[in-house]
């Protein structure tokens, strides 16, 4: 599997799956999960409301809707950041179980935004390291995984992440 970082907004990659940072309800919210239920329109949230809640660190695939030719959308619950020896484990499955959601619908290509890094208050240096290292570790049928930096400052963090 192929790591790219890029730099830009998640729903505007040219990609099979993108991920969204969502809460347990399924229900929406701010930051990047405001930006793809936007995008891919009020039929979104029903879809991902019905298979509510979601256990932190893991993710559920619906359709993406309006978000079109983007054919899913993973919707993974990363931790809030308590500084707790388990948040690195729940930040790694966050991204592990995004990925083997989008495989199972078999999509190839996937955009990741830096999860639980805005409202969950994740330590973004930390954040991006814990990221590559678990989609480095999966084993997946997926080829590539875009990771989409929102600024300068992720780009630079999930670079020196990847090395
Ligand atoms: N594309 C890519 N990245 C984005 C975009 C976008 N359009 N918009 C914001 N981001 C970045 C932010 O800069 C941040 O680094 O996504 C990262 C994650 O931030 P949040 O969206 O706040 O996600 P998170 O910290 O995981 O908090 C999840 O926030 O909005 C609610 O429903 C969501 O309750 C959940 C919580």
């Amino acid at each position: 599997m192929r790591i790219e970082v890029v730099r830009g907004d998640v729903t505007q990659q040219p990609v099979d799956a993108v991920v969204t940072a969502a809460n347990q309800a399924l229900k929406g919210g701010g930051g990047v999960d405001a930006a793809v239920h936007r995008a891919a329109g009020p039929e979104l949230v029903r879809a991902s409301r019905a298979l509510a809640p979601c256990p932190t660190g893991q993710a559920v695939v619906t359709p993406a809707f309006d978000l079109a030719p983007v054919r899913w959308v993973v919707h993974a619950v990363g931790p809030r950041y308590r500084g707790r020896p388990q948040d690195a484990d729940l930040l790694a499955s966050a991204y592990t179980a995004a990925l083997a959601c989008a495989d199972g619908v078999g999509a190839r290509s996937v955009a990741f935004p830096a999860i639980s890094t805005g409202v969950y208050g994740y330590p973004d240096e930390e954040a991006a390291r814990v990221s590559v290292a678990a989609l480095r570790g999966a084993s997946t049928d997926v080829e590539r995984v875009l990771l989409v930096a929102f600024g300068d400052r992720q780009e630079r963090l999930w670079h020196a992440a990847l090395g």
